[in-house]
């Protein structure tokens, strides 16, 4: 089977209040839901006022929940023994187990807006979203979070500010620096769209993505990745210097005429960083308008550029990326491809896929056995449509 089925949102929510049934005793009365995001193009530009384009993808975070009448939360999830209970009544603290950090950061987030104490709950967490697979499954689990949050307090925040409260919790309770793409993708998302976002002004502008002639090809490389491991922050340190050599304030300020008078102050790898930045500011640009006027060979060369420039500019990208890849771009247009790149932070992960429906199964079935061929791992594949940002079922 090289295209895997997705588990419909019914099935997991279904799936989520049988574990609270067997954990906790209680029927569900809330279920909170959130996409992961799969990014069509703009990759390590969201934290350079760049623009990204990403969709949400029908792989979910999914916690059920249910009232217990006290202060604290207890919370299970599927891919865990260890349970978390977190006190709704204080301060938050960064505590095991580990994946409990994305929620108690987006706990404080609603205690620093007064919408506190959260009444307690038992819940239980199911997830889609292949965890390490550049998916942004911890995105998902704050979105989903602070959706049951939303719900329990029958308060409910403005979309922009829902998706900035659980960057900071990324930031601050799992030390990540991330950008905004991700949390902007799992709240924002809408079915039968991209988001390109502005990631200087903080504002999404939905681009129609509905022909059913073009089907989105996920694969995760079942490499995992860490970004909490440096490497990501290293990357946005780099840019940071980048930024300071030109003397500018922003990205958006900056051309390539710049950073090329700049390259003997910046050093090479600098220098390189910064060339990454403002290509990929422009082909992403680019690549939304190709989209919005079907020119797929525009696209494809985009998605090319925007890989080549992550692997070897950004030095982002591993052996295995490059081989689905590689591995795409052979089957070509002619096969049915429009464009194939790593998508996400790197280092592992998954590529993204664009490609002519009527050629999908073929192309899947064709990356599973090359790969599997030259590594000895299966890589996971599925297909992805649009969906709609976090919300409750
Ligand atoms: C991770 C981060 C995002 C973004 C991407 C790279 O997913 O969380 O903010 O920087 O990497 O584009």
């Amino acid at each position: 089977m090289s295209i895997q089925p997705n588990t419909p949102l019914s099935e997991l929510a279904a799936e989520a209040k049988a574990h609270l049934r067997h954990f906790y005793d209680k029927e569900a009365t809330l279920v909170a839901a959130a996409p992961g995001r799969v990014n069509l193009i703009g990759e390590h530009i969201d934290y350079c006022d760049g623009f990204v384009l990403p969709l949400a993808i029908n792989r979910h975070i999914l916690i059920a929940a249910a009232p217990n009448g006290t202060s604290r939360a207890r919370i299970r999830t599927t891919c865990d023994e260890e349970e978390a209970v977190i006190p709704l009544d204080q301060p938050q603290e960064i505590l095991a187990p580990k994946w409990s950090h994305y929620m108690r950061g987006v706990f404080e987030g609603f205690r620093s807006r007064s919408i506190w104490p959260l009444p307690g709950f038992d819940a239980i967490i199911v997830s889609s979203v292949p965890n390490g697979g550049g998916l942004s499954s911890s995105a998902a689990l704050e979105l989903a979070t602070a959706t049951l949050a939303e719900g329990l307090a029958d308060n409910f925040l403005d979309t922009k500010e829902k998706a900035l409260l659980a960057q900071k919790a990324e930031h601050d309770f799992a030390k990540v620096p991330c950008g905004i793409m991700d949390q902007f993708a799992s709240a924002f998302g809408k079915k039968d769209h991209l988001i390109l976002i502005d990631c200087q002004t903080g504002e999404p502008e939905l681009v129609p993505f509905h022909d059913p002639d073009l089907t989105i090809l996920v694969s995760n490389t079942m490499v995992s990745h860490d970004l909490t491991d440096g490497g990501y922050a290293a990357r946005r340190k780099d840019t940071e210097d980048g930024l300071a050599h030109l003397g500018k304030s922003s990205w958006r300020d900056a051309t390539m005429a710049d950073v090329e008078a700049a390259r003997k102050k910046m050093g090479d790898r600098v220098y390189r960083r910064s060339r990454h930045v403002v290509g990929e500011i422009e082909r992403t640009i680019q690549a939304a308008e190709a989209l919005k006027t079907d020119n797929y060979s525009a696209l494809a060369s985009l998605m090319a550029a925007s890989h080549t420039s992550l692997r070897d500019d950004f030095e982002v990208s591993c052996a295995e990326l490059d081989l689905l890849v590689e591995i795409a771009d052979e089957i070509g247009f002619e096969g049915g491809v429009l464009g194939a790149r790593m998508t996400g932070g790197g280092f592992g992960g998954s590529t993204v896929t664009l490609c002519r429906t009527e050629h999908a199964r073929d192309i899947a079935a064709t990356l599973e056995d090359s790969y599997r061929a030259k590594t000895h791992l299966t890589p996971q594949i599925f297909a992805s449509r649009p969906v709609q940002g976090a919300h409750l079922l």
